[in-house]
């Protein structure tokens, strides 16, 4: 074996980071024994409808500037409207929304119908009754792999005192 060969496993020469791939089934099911809050991500599009999704891909990136990132699916029929709005809104479910996740992760046409929301400054959606709310403006979006990643600046936010939605192990979960 010369001190150029590879041993079986190992990544060949140019794979990123020197490491060989993971298994993408491998990969899934390791990032799901990270537990996450859930959010209900919003925002307008040019003809004042509301849009929203499920997501729990939220992350606080900086505190000054105060930055959030959430990051959407290449394939998710509304992410034209996050990418050319200049704003979104992140509503963070209390325990006792799952409802509304599943709402806002199933295909339905007018997931807002029968909701109680009402539209800010900007005309972005604002759901009643969930746990915290951060009101952001669109700074940057990248594509990174088969997401878009949007990085908004925070310019209000709000929370109420209570327990949240846990997402863990692909299931809902409470605190106990
Ligand atoms: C708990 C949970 C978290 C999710 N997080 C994300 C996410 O971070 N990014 C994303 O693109 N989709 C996420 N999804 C899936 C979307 O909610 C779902 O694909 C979308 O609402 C489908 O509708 P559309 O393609 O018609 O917009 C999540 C779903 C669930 C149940």
């Amino acid at each position: 074996m010369s001190s150029k060969a590879h041993a079986v496993g190992d990544p060949g020469p140019g794979s990123p980071g020197g490491l060989p791939n993971v298994d993408a089934r491998q990969y899934r099911r390791t990032c799901a024994q990270f537990a996450t809050g859930v959010t209900v991500v919003t925002t307008v599009d040019s003809d004042g409808h509301p849009h929203g999704l499920t997501v729990n891909s939220f992350s606080s990136v900086s505190l000054d500037p105060p930055l959030v990132l959430v990051s959407i699916d290449l394939r998710n029929a509304i992410l034209g409207h996050f990418i050319t709005s200049s704003a979104f809104a992140i509503n963070v479910l209390g325990e006792d929304q799952e409802e509304l996740s599943r709402r806002f992760s199933s295909t339905a046409e007018n997931r807002f119908l029968g909701l109680d929301w009402t539209a800010n400054a900007s005309g972005v959606p604002l759901l009643s009754g969930v746990l915290a709310q951060l009101e952001c403006a669109v700074v940057q979006t990248f594509e990174a792999g088969d997401h878009t990643v949007l990085i908004g600046e925070v310019r209000r936010a709000r929370c109420e005192a209570g327990q949240p939605l846990v997402f863990f192990n692909s299931g809902y979960r409470q605190l106990k």
